[in-house]
């Protein structure tokens, strides 16, 4: 399992939380939060699933994305660890033999608590080897939205099985994966769904959604009627300007006519930024300024707005974002499509 899970060796009270995390929500991290609170654990590793053997039918994103994903949402909480071993297990994962494979590494006598939502508890009899997996571990079955915790069925397993059973009275998110994947599919809103930084990982990686990231005319319609919102009339024209000279210079000098619309269409959406916001985010999203730069906060508003592009309008193409970074105050070695955005800036009528 190598260097990742060290600190399992020492790890003698241990909640696990299993899953697709396709993606990661705030229904997760809010029932993780409350089992830290309430149960103690040193850690509460999150372990994101391969293919569901419950569910052979249903398409998950790819493994390595969804840790990753699941790493960007949780690892600034401490106490929080995502786990590789199930993505890395080829094919199905059964939750008994992870929970066996933890017992391994963990000290003897190690506390290991399963988080189950309450959907799952209520079909655990068919899960393979059951009967072992019932006493390898305790279980916090949490609520889930459409599903009672029948006390009786909870009672029976833990008579017959001599399983240990703890109810959560905790979140009822009504969160679900399903319903992010579809908001993200017909480009409606998640953000007060899931932490910001899994949505970011989720769009620049297109998991969700066929027009996640492409530069197609449709996305480039879209994002141009965004930017009508949220610009003022003025700048919104210099920003039409822009692209139609952009568009001119890029087809007389041969560069890339696609990269240097997008480019120009993207270049001033940090221009009507506050000047506090300005300040703010150069922190919050580490762009590197200066004493010039601080003192005349609106120049940085070219690299914020190659990090705006990249971070809000979901633009991955590094050549149009060096673009847009550098046509306010230019840069040594410029490339074509930077001289063409800088230009094209300064001409548009
Ligand atoms: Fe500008």
């Amino acid at each position: 399992m190598g260097t990742t899970h060290d600190f399992l060796e020492r790890c003698d009270k241990l909640a696990v939380m299993g899953g697709t995390f396709d993606p990661i929500h705030y229904g997760h991290l809010a029932v993780a939060e409350v089992v830290m609170h309430k149960f103690l654990p040193r850690r509460v590793l999150f372990i994101p699933g391969g293919q569901p053997p419950h569910k052979p039918d249903l398409t998950v994103s790819d493994g390595e994305h969804r840790y990753r994903m699941t790493m960007s949402a949780v690892c600034e909480t401490p106490g929080f660890d995502v786990s590789r071993m199930e993505i890395d297990r080829n094919g199905p994962s059964y939750t008994v033999e992870t929970i066996s494979a933890l017992r391994e590494i963990c000290p003897p006598n190690a506390e290991i608590f399963f988080i189950i939502g309450a959907d799952a508890l209520m079909e655990i009899l068919s899960w393979e080897s059951a009967e072992k997996l019932l006493t390898l571990c305790q279980f916090i079955a949490v609520h889930r939205p459409g599903y009672e915790i029948e006390e009786t069925y909870v009672e029976n397993l833990r008579k017959n099985y001599g399983a240990v059973i703890h109810v959560l009275e905790g979140p009822r998110l009504e969160i679900s994966g399903t319903e992010i994947r579809k908001n993200f599919a017909e480009g409606k809103p998640v953000g007060g769904l899931m932490p910001a930084v899994a949505e970011n990982y989720a769009r620049t990686h297109g998991l969700f959604s066929t027009q996640g990231t492409e530069l197609s005319p449709a996305r480039f319609e879209k994002v141009k009627s965004q930017l009508e919102l949220r610009l003022s009339p003025r700048r919104f024209k210099h920003t039409l300007g822009t692209i139609i000279e952009a568009e001119k210079l890029a087809r007389h000098y041969g560069a890339d006519v696609n990269k240097a619309k997008w480019a120009a269409l993207l270049h001033d959406c940090a221009k009507e930024f506050s000047a506090d916001k300005k300040h703010t985010l150069c922190k919050l999203w580490c762009v590197p300024t200066d004493e010039i730069m601080l003192s005349h906060i609106d120049i940085t508003h070219s690299l914020l707005g190659a990090e705006s592009a990249k971070r809000q309008y979901f633009v991955t193409d590094e050549e149009i974002l060096q673009a847009i970074s550098r046509h306010t105050m230019g840069h040594a070695g410029m490339s074509l499509l930077d001289k063409i955005i800088m230009l094209a800036y300064f001409i548009e009528p």
